[in-house]
């Protein structure tokens, strides 16, 4: 059975809103909102009702269409001000997920090309590229998958960290898209999923989505990974990416680069798998990706109850950055980059590999 839609645009371009499930009430409720400005869009990313490097990236793309909905027969170069204010107000809301500003550069790109046209049409361009961008990244999640899944073998037990399945992209998911192509092609592979403190992204949402669709899940807490490791239980890893530095290194939940190590410490194969999207080759390595600290709430009174004492200093990073060295591939829509480097990383993406 197929995850419930993450994301979901509902009517036509000059009056339809885009429907997010709001991934804040799972496992418990499944909720639908209706965003049909740009706060509502801003918030639902900001919150993590939508969450997930792809997933912000589409829902940002539709975030747009309905944010200019009342802007769009404007003067021409009101049209662009006003657009350009829309991308930067989405753009705000979380800095680590490069797939964010790559969809919000594809919408101001077909912005700068629509600015003669009357409202509704402009409108309607505006939502073809956010269809578009959506439509590529259901494709890259199923071309990964099969990427991924020949690295994979009849009774592998993989352990996975936050989620990086359905519910995170458009499509199959990235990490999850692995094991569901590897199960689809008949091998018996199970989970185990992370909890992923503080949020729970792994117990809400992974478990979730894999019980769902009947994949054998293990929820263990962040803290049992090395123990479940050493007792032979998990023969390899797999984790999606917030943004990949040209030379591989790799932003991801925070606690992955622990996993990463563990797996090193275990010998056991860590894997990366992600779109071409959440490459960013502008930076050289991972010392320069943005990392996003959040509220001290969301450790000290995690889902309601105080877990800590009142006025404790707090380090709440959201993600953090795995060094190339400690992945074996990273698995995209175009093929495996293994091993890891510049070089490497530069010819799968189809890039010219020596300066010109
Ligand atoms: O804070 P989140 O829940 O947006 O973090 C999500 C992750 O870290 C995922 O692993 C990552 O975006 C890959 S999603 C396919």
């Amino acid at each position: 059975m197929a995850t419930a839609a993450p994301i979901e645009w509902i009517g036509d371009a000059t009056t339809g809103a885009l429907r997010l499930l709001d991934q804040t009430r799972l496992p418990n409720d499944v909720v639908y909102l209706d965003c049909r400005t740009v706060e509502t869009v801003f918030e639902a990313i900001r919150s993590l009702r939508v969450r997930g490097a792809p997933a912000i990236g589409v829902a940002a793309a539709y975030g747009v269409v309905v944010s200019m909905q009342g802007t769009a027969d404007r003067f021409d170069t009101e049209f662009i001000t006003a657009l350009g204010a829309v991308c930067d107000r989405l753009a705000s809301s979380r800095p680590t997920a490069v797939n964010l500003f790559w969809a919000l550069d594809r919408m101001k790109q077909v912005g700068s090309t629509i600015a003669g046209l009357p409202g509704a049409e402009r409108l309607v361009r505006l939502h073809r590229e956010a269809r578009t961008i959506e439509v590529e990244d259901q494709a890259m999640c199923a071309a990964m998958g099969r990427v991924g899944a020949a690295y994979l073998t009849d009774g592998m037990s993989v352990l996975t960290h936050c989620n990086a399945g359905a519910l995170a992209t458009a499509g199959d998911g990235t990490a999850l898209s692995v094991i569901y192509a590897a199960r689809e092609q008949g091998l018996q592979i199970e989970v185990y999923a992370n909890e992923t403190r503080p949020l729970l992204q792994g117990a809400r949402l992974t478990c979730w989505e894999l019980m769902q669709r009947g994949v054998p899940t293990t929820l263990i807490c962040d803290n049992m990974a090395g123990w479940v490791m050493k007792s032979g239980r998990v023969d390899a890893v797999i984790v999606g990416a917030d943004r990949i530095a040209a030379n591989g290194d790799a932003a991801n939940k925070i606690g992955t680069y622990s996993v990463a190590q563990l797996a090193k410490a275990h010998g056991i194969p860590f894997y990366v798998a992600a779109p071409s999207s959440t490459f960013d080759l502008s930076l050289a390595d991972g010392s320069r990706i943005p990392i996003e600290e959040r509220a001290a709430s969301e450790i000290t009174h995690g889902f309601g109850k105080a877990t800590a004492p009142a006025g404790v200093r707090v380090f709440n990073p959201a993600f953090d950055v795995t060094p190339a060295s400690l992945i074996r591939a990273i698995f995209t829509e175009k093929g495996a980059i293994e091993p890891v480097n510049t070089e490497t990383v530069r010819r799968c993406l189809g890039k010219p590999t020596s300066p010109q």
